[in-house]
């Protein structure tokens, strides 16, 4: 008997994804994409000056990690194709040493029983698109459905959960506000465009695939951060953190789930004279084509209160014009990450997918603590005792249970990460999985002491305390 029962057939597993874990060697036939590109001409932006070409060595040792996923537990788990890998050129043509790496690791998971989710996007343009503009040109769409075509051709018959976009709207916050990805711009007309078309992408690969006769489902991936007032009682505050709350999480689960935009968001953009350009038909293909399953990725709540401090006119127009950030006294914080633990938000967020998203179907599809320095817990025997990470995913899945109690349809919990891997400008400063790499070591792992309890949890589907 367990106090913390999940309904049957839980998925217990973790997310990565692609570039921040398949390294690259020699003659694998993957081409620059914009991570490898920045880290060419900047290495120093890099933690430590690490870059994305080493990584954690997945292409090489997919089949030992297969292994350590079972052994803390997996029975699914996420990761992404590499667009720059399948498809390095612009002639289209698919690199067949990507397809062989891809068909071995996928057919590896299901083999040891662990169901491959896959996403189609982690924040990884080909340098070759974003040449000519990346997702702010709509050729990229056309190439990014060609792309997931291929994608479905080649792995659908044997992968049945895809995802459209991981974090949708980081690339947008990243790569055109607040400069930590590539092109690192600060141009709010170009950040509109960019969420559009990402958005105009993933309506079109969902419209495709549910032409194809695979029996697979479709989704999308959003980082989901609950935004509340200072105080509930004051219309202002209230009023910047529905704003907020438009910018930064109603942009894309709106149109995922329910095919529309946010009035207050649309309104905004409107004034700013800053809509995006857009063809006839193309809000028709995006109201029509919603996802199946929504991947909900929780970190860390935002606290807004009423604008009081002065606009920073150079940069503007910023989402920040309407609001401004709250710290609010007390609060918890993971200090090596900077972002505040607030294990209620996980609920939060459940409830409101229920009550205002037709309580479509869901996961948890990220949940995670990173660590700095995270060697210095590990004990004579070689292990790192992570008892912070088990109370924190604890204190996260209580309030998953609660909110499945109350009717939400929530389907699985994945952590971030499954073994530590490269944090995009972080590299490996701040350490998320269940099983530890050891850098100056050939990158050698070792299962965590979280790993190994997260394999009760999911042997017995769910905890005690
Ligand atoms: C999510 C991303 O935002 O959080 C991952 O999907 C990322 O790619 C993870 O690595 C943790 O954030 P960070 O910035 O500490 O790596």
């Amino acid at each position: 008997m367990v106090k913390y029962k999940f309904p049957d057939g839980f998925w217990w597993g973790s997310a990565a994804s692609g570039p921040q874990t398949e390294g690259r060697v020699k003659g694998d036939g993957k081409a620059d994409n914009i991570w490898d590109h920045w880290y060419k001409k900047e290495p120093e932006k890099f933690f430590n000056q690490v870059g994305p070409q080493n990584t954690s060595k997945v292409y090489q040792s997919y089949k030992e990690d297969v292994q350590l996923m079972k052994k803390s537990g997996h029975n699914t788990f996420r990761t992404s194709i590499q667009w720059s890998r399948l498809i390095p050129n612009s002639d289209g043509k698919v690199n067949s040493e990507a397809v062989k790496f891809y068909d071995d690791y996928f057919n590896e998971l299901l083999e040891n029983g662990i169901e491959p989710f896959v996403n189609l996007f982690h924040f990884d343009m080909p340098m070759r698109l974003q040449e000519m503009g990346g997702w702010l040109n709509r050729e990229t769409v056309e190439a990014y459905v060609h792309y997931a075509e291929t994608c479905f051709e080649l792995f659908g018959d044997r992968v049945k959960k895809w995802f459209t976009h991981n974090e949708p709207i980081v690339p947008v916050e990243g790569g055109y506000l607040y400069q930590f990805h590539y092109p690192s711009e600060v141009n709010m007309k170009h950040a509109v465009q960019v969420g559009f078309n990402e958005l105009l992408a993933s309506a079109k690969v969902i419209q495709k695939y549910h032409e194809t006769n695979l029996d697979g489902e479709i989704g999308i991936i959003l980082n989901l951060t609950p935004s509340y007032p200072r105080d509930e009682n004051s219309p202002a505050d209230v009023k910047a953190a529905k704003i907020a709350d438009a910018f930064f999480n109603r942009s894309f689960l709106d149109p995922s789930v329910k095919g529309t935009f946010p009035k207050e968001l649309v309104e905004i953009v409107t004034e700013l004279n800053m809509l995006p350009e857009m063809e006839e038909g193309d809000l028709t293909l995006i109201e029509e084509n919603t996802v199946d399953l929504l991947g909900i990725n929780y970190y860390q709540p935002r606290r807004v209160k009423a604008k009081e401090s002065a606009k920073n006119n150079e940069m503007a127009p910023m989402p920040d014009d309407y609001f401004d950030d709250y710290e609010k006294p007390g609060r918890k914080m993971n200090p090596y990450r900077g972002w505040e633990i607030y294990e209620k938000g996980i609920y939060d967020i459940l409830a409101n997918i229920r009550k205002n998203y037709g309580n479509i179907q869901c996961f948890i599809s990220e949940n995670g603590m990173g660590v700095e320095g995270e060697e210095r817990f590990t004990d004579e025997n070689g292990k790192v005792q992570d008892d912070y990470r088990i109370d924190f995913i604890k204190d996260h899945l209580r309030y998953v249970h609660q909110a499945i109690q109350e009717g939400t349809n929530c389907l699985g919990y994945h952590m971030w990460t499954c073994m530590d891997n490269w944090s995009w400008l972080n590299a490996y400063k701040n350490r998320y999985g269940f099983i530890a790499i050891d850098l100056d070591n050939n990158a050698a792992r070792t299962i965590k002491k979280s790993g190994e309890w997260f394999k009760t949890v999911s042997d017995n589907n769910g905890f005690e305390d």
